[in-house]
């Protein structure tokens, strides 16, 4: 440091809701130290950057941020970058952004005050990088929610899956659950501060483990749901090995628990999903399709795909397509397959060439587009409880969202506007392949 020690930081985020809610930990506990957050990079002593490495676009993303912004150094700014390029690059970093001095993963943050003590002592090189098999959980009471009324709470950290195409496990590590107790301590204090909707997080959140063996998954779903002043209760992401009919028999018994499940397939055919190292096939993932579809509550399914994973051939992409016509999802986050570093996977050619996998890509969104477009409209004259988030659009009308996690935006002849995190019935008048528009009753 040039003059003085660090005290203001500017913290990005790049990635995933998991990484949304690491920053918010990570914000908390820097104010805790003793830093102020600023929201420019100019009005930093400390540059922190929360990183993605799913695919190669998002690594990319942060390295063209550190080159923009390196120019910001002769102000004697110091640099930090966390998250999943932080585990997966390590000291290479340091080479290549040599301003940079601290390289932190997410399984080290309970160590961020020590590390902040070194970056203030003016240490250079500062890493987080050992603990990707610790069984500890990084949880503060300081976690700085950027939103009043909808909350994050990580159940479950790491990841043990390994599936051939996926960094998660050697950026965040081993798998490993939070305590029952805890999570509903915090869920209660949550309840308390006015948070109405909380959403328990986890790379693979159903195959939480409860190290004191008190509740199961669909348990401790059920007993947040429970908790007074809870409204909305939402979990992501599943994993289709994990699933259980109990986690559906929840979502019927207890109201509060949202009518909305993600489910990510990646492919649906069991050749690609074998090659993919999944551990189930298309008809074991349509069993679970159908015990979601039997429960009495109508619950909504959305889904992550991959196309062109090496191998995937014309006949495997039908396949996919049919599997989406078959379940009809409300949303499918599609992408085009992307070698990573470290992942099986990477030893396969990447056999599809771009053009292809981006043709692919187009044929399935635009397939699975018609079918929204039809299937939105079966809300058409319902009555729908929205969550209030705040926003006006260019058409006058109020945003809300539904349980099952639509985008419904409204109008109301009320004169005072609904308060953001307000609950209002509407009713549905008109439907869009990916929002539904109505009228506050
Ligand atoms: N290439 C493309 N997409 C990927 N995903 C994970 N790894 C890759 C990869 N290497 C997708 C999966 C996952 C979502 C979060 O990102 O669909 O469910
Ligand atoms: Fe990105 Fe995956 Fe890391 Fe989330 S866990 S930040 S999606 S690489």
């Amino acid at each position: 440091m040039a003059t003085g020690m660090p005290k203001t930081f500017y913290l990005e985020t790049f990635g995933c809701q998991m990484n949304v809610h690491d920053s918010e930990k990570v914000i908390g506990t820097l104010v805790q130290q003793g830093y102020a957050q600023v929201q420019s990079e100019e009005a930093a002593d400390l540059i922190l950057y929360n990183t993605c490495s799913i695919r190669d676009k998002a690594e990319q993303k942060v390295f063209n941020r550190l080159n923009d912004t390196k120019k910001l150094l002769k102000q004697g700014k110091r640099f930090g970058v966390l998250g999943c390029v932080a585990q997966q690059e390590g000291e290479r970093i340091f080479e290549r952004a040599p301003y940079v001095s601290l390289v932190s993963g997410s399984a080290s943050y309970r160590k961020l005050p020590e590390m902040l003590v070194q970056l203030e002592a003016g240490r250079g090189r500062i890493t987080g990088l050992d603990d990707r098999q610790t069984d500890e959980t990084f949880v503060t009471e300081f976690t700085a929610r950027s939103n009043p009324h909808r909350g994050y709470i990580t159940i479950v950290e790491g990841c043990d899956k390994f599936c051939a195409y996926c960094v998660v496990p050697y950026t965040r590590g081993k798998e490993r659950s939070r305590t029952s107790s805890s999570v509903l301590l915090e869920a209660r204090q949550m309840a308390e501060a006015g948070f109405s909707e909380i959403q328990l997080l986890g790379q693979n959140v159903n195959s939480y483990r409860d190290p004191e063996g008190k509740r199961t998954f669909a348990e401790l779903l059920a007993a947040v749901g429970e908790i007074g002043g809870v409204r909305r209760v939402r979990f992501t992401t599943s994993h289709p090995r994990d699933f259980t009919r109990e986690i559906v028999d929840a979502i019927d018994a207890v109201p509060t628990l949202c009518d909305h499940v993600h489910l990510p397939v990646q492919s649906g055919s069991s050749h690609v999903l074998a090659l993919m190292a999944r551990e189930y096939t298309r008809e074991w993932y349509l069993e679970r399709i159908g015990w979601i579809k039997a429960a009495r509550r109508e619950i909504s399914m959305t889904t992550d795909i991959i196309v062109g994973f090496p191998g995937e051939t014309e006949q495997d992409f039908e396949d996919t397509l049919t599997m989406l016509a078959e379940v009809g999802y409300d949303a499918v986050f599609a992408f085009k397959y992307s070698p990573r570093p470290n992942t099986p996977a990477i030893t396969r050619a990447d056999s599809i060439g771009e053009e292809e996998k981006s043709a692919r890509l187009q044929i399935l969104l635009e397939q699975q587009r018609d079918q929204q477009r039809v299937s939105y409209e079966r809300h058409l004259g319902q009555t729908l409880e929205v969550m209030v988030e705040g926003q006006t659009n260019a058409r006058g009308q109020i945003t809300g969202r539904t349980s099952q996690n639509k985008t419904l935006n409204f109008t109301t002849s009320q004169p005072i506007r609904p308060a953001a995190g307000s609950y209002l019935p509407v009713r549905v008048t008109a439907a869009f392949p990916n929002s539904l528009v109505g009228e506050a009753l």
